[in-house]
């Protein structure tokens, strides 16, 4: 039986106690497991994000739920934990529900919003009947992410309550946020808008995208405000790629008699490690498993 949850309870409690819960989009075994294991460390709730091309390239939906289950058994993973599909489009967002995910984003953000109304409805009440987590999202979120690119507009206040309306659990609401590398003349986190936002949905666990690289600052004005939820992909991606790099240019592997696939990537899920644990403390998630 499966041990994961949906992310409602997680996020409510996280909204009101004044901190957030950590969204880690895993890429394979490695990140997987130093995800759950730091989370496990640390006594903190988790959310695993799995983006439509990393679910591909780990071998499909049920191959990562299968995988995420067994760890969670076999690495005894007691804190609650949330399989998460992040950016779903409507067929993913059916595909991942079939195959035992426990909650879904489904990224109606692009269409026009009577069709991103539409299909978040039906959706909700899929996810209501299964006991499942929805994030629903409102204005795009900035940059590049698995091919999908937005430029990072805020959300319209109104079209957010419209969407919350819907009974999603949690909604991610583009306050000006960017994935991945934000550029040297950007404006900052639009704390207007997430007011604004914020004072018509109420008690709406919000999502803030883009986490890896927004001030401490912001970050902790953001979770006043009512963000319950961080997404982080790039910095462990970042993390990962530095310290594999590491190992391969001081040629470790070279001078021992054949070649350990586990050494080369034991440097990168250490940096995982390290990269989620700083996050978890900065959102305050630690110690509130
Ligand atoms: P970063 O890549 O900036 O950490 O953003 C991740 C994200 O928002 C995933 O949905």
């Amino acid at each position: 039986m499966s041990k994961l949850v949906s992310a409602k309870a997680m996020l409510d409690k996280a909204l009101n106690g004044q901190y957030a819960v950590g969204q880690f989009n895993i890429n394979n075994l490695e990140w997987t497991k130093a995800v759950l294991l730091t989370a496990q460390e640390m006594n903190s709730p988790v959310i695993l994000g799995v983006s439509e091309g990393a679910g591909k390239y780990m071998g499909g939906y049920k191959t990562v739920v299968g995988m995420v289950n067994g760890m969670l058994e076999e690495l005894n993973i007691t804190v609650p934990v949330a399989l998460h599909l992040d950016h779903g489009s409507y067929d993913g967002a059916k595909a991942c529900i079939a195959a035992g995910f426990s909650s879904v984003m489904f990224d109606g953000s692009h269409y026009p919003i009577d069709e991103n109304v539409t299909k978040t409805r039906e959706l909700v009440s899929i996810c209501n009947d299964k006991g499942l987590s929805i994030e629903a999202e409102v204005g795009s979120i900035g940059g590049e992410e698995d091919g999908v690119v937005g430029k990072g507009e805020c959300a319209d206040p109104e079209e957010c309550k419209l969407i919350a309306d819907l009974g999603v659990t949690m909604l991610a609401a583009g306050i000006g946020n960017i994935h991945g590398k934000y550029p040297d003349d950007w404006a900052g986190l639009s704390f207007e808008t997430l007011e604004a936002v914020k004072s018509k949905v109420g008690e709406m666990p919000l999502v803030l995208h883009g986490g890896t690289g927004i001030s401490e600052e912001m970050i902790k004005k953001a979770i006043s405000l009512g963000v319950a939820k961080i997404n982080v992909n790039t910095e462990c991606q970042w993390a990962f790629q530095q310290a594999t790099r590491k190992y391969i240019e001081d040629g470790k592997d070279l001078k021992e008699k054949g070649f350990d696939p586990r050494k080369l990537l034991a440097p990168g899920f250490e940096a995982i490690k390290t990269a989620v644990k700083e996050k978890m403390q900065l959102f305050g998630s630690a110690d509130k498993a």
